[in-house]
């Protein structure tokens, strides 16, 4: 069975090289001369065009590239290859399997590629070919190795066999592997896994403006977070979709932290998207509450509750979301930012009022001995 790599850029390359090296036969497709030559020239097969005629059952992976204009995708050229490879499929004799591994938005698999398969080959979808997705989660920087070593394969297929043959096919790279029964969910996790990342670049390039504004190590800051914050090393936390935050310790620390940075001269939008965010999930618990929205219906655990722990008796919906007092530390910090005193490091004095801040009794994380006041 050969395997054809239809785009044999950074990402196209990386896979059809690796699946070389595991004993694949692979021939690369690539629209630039001069990506052919120098293919050629690495002593790969590589040609300008895709011939299926010489093939039965293939596996086609579309490495297409799929850059953005403004707030969406131009598809020109992924459109452009996907037309080729029904051309393709239209004098083939075989079964072949295309497998959408450009990033897409989800739905592209079925919504796009196989209609544009099934009009240019004149074939039908389950039945002349196959179509599956399976994202590419390599970095630019170390394609060649991520794609030796991945630590995570993901294909949506809703063949079965396909499912398994792309299993086999993988599985001499290692990693783990997560097979679902479509391609959306599958294209959905590749956006989900580069939003995820992004959002985490972003909210600590936001932490490092307001530690640099207080003259802090942000380096020292997020290696202590990436191993003390739930979020951060916990798999389950905050996946839970559907449900805020709530408690007494995220909804206000949020609020207050917004504040803080103000009063240093720092805006903070992804923070405040934060809270936007989870007011909207609290209104949303609130309409359920009452009874206006069926919770029954994609809404499991809209209850506002911290994922580790229940609001306090007694505590009033204004109260966990955020609108109560300031700590000391923090109101120091803010008077001395109106103060006009911004980018001076805050006294000892003033950080040590921190400490007032009660903490747990119990320590699941190996932190200090604290004393029982919920996080
Ligand atoms: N680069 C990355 O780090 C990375 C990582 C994960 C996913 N991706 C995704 O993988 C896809 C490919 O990205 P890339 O970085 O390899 O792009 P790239 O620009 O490096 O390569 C795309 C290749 O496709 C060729 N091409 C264009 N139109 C063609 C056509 N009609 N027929 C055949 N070949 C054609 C181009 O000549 C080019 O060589 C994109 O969807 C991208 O978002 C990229």
């Amino acid at each position: 069975m050969r395997i054809f790599v239809v785009g044999s850029g950074v990402v196209g390359t990386a896979t059809g090289k690796g699946l070389l090296e595991a004993g694949n036969q692979v021939t690369f497709v690539d629209v630039a001369p001069e990506r052919v030559s120098f293919l050629q020239g690495l002593g790969l097969d590589a040609r300008a065009e895709l011939d299926l005629r010489a093939e039965r059952d293939s596996f086609i992976f579309l490495t297409l590239p799929t850059p953005n204009v403004g707030s969406r995708y131009d598809l020109s050229a992924f459109v452009a290859g996907t037309r080729g490879v029904g051309q393709a499929l239209r004098v083939s004799g075989g079964r072949h399997t295309v497998v959408v591994r450009s990033t897409v938005d989800p739905g592209t698999t079925d919504g796009l590629v196989g209609p544009l398969l099934e009009q240019e080959s004149g074939l039908r979808q389950g039945d002349g070919f196959l179509l599956a997705s399976n994202p590419e989660f390599l970095r630019a920087a170390s394609a060649a190795e991520d794609f030796r070593w991945p630590w995570m394969t993901v294909i949506g297929s809703r063949n079965r066999r396909v499912q398994e043959r792309l299993a086999e096919l993988f599985a001499p790279f290692g990693g783990s592997l997560r097979i679902f029964d479509d391609p959306m969910t599958a294209e959905f996790v590749k956006c989900a896994h580069n939003l995820f990342n992004a959002t985490k670049i972003s909210f600590w390039n936001e932490m490092y403006t307001v530690a640099d504004r207080l003259r802090l190590d942000l380096g020292a800051i997020a290696d202590t977070v990436s191993r003390s914050a739930e979020a951060s090393f916990n798999p389950a936390y905050g996946t839970r979709g559907g449900a805020p935050y709530g408690g007494v310790c995220l909804p206000k620390d949020t609020m207050a932290f917004l504040g803080f940075a103000a009063g240093v001269g720092v805006d903070m939008p992804i923070l405040r998207s934060v809270i936007e965010t989870n007011s909207r999930f609290v209104d949303r618990a609130d309409l359920g509450d009452r009874g206006d929205l069926d919770v029954s219906e994609g809404t499991d655990g809209v209850d506002a509750v911290d994922y580790f722990q229940e609001p306090l008796p007694g505590r009033s919906g204004a109260a966990d979301r955020g609108l109560g007092s300031t700590g000391r530390g923090t109101r120091a910090a803010v008077l001395a930012a109106e103060a006009g005193e911004r980018g001076v490091r805050w006294s000892t004095n003033e950080i040590r009022a921190a400490d007032e801040i009660p903490r747990h009794a119990t320590d699941p994380f190996g932190l200090e001995s604290t004393d029982g006041t919920q996080r």
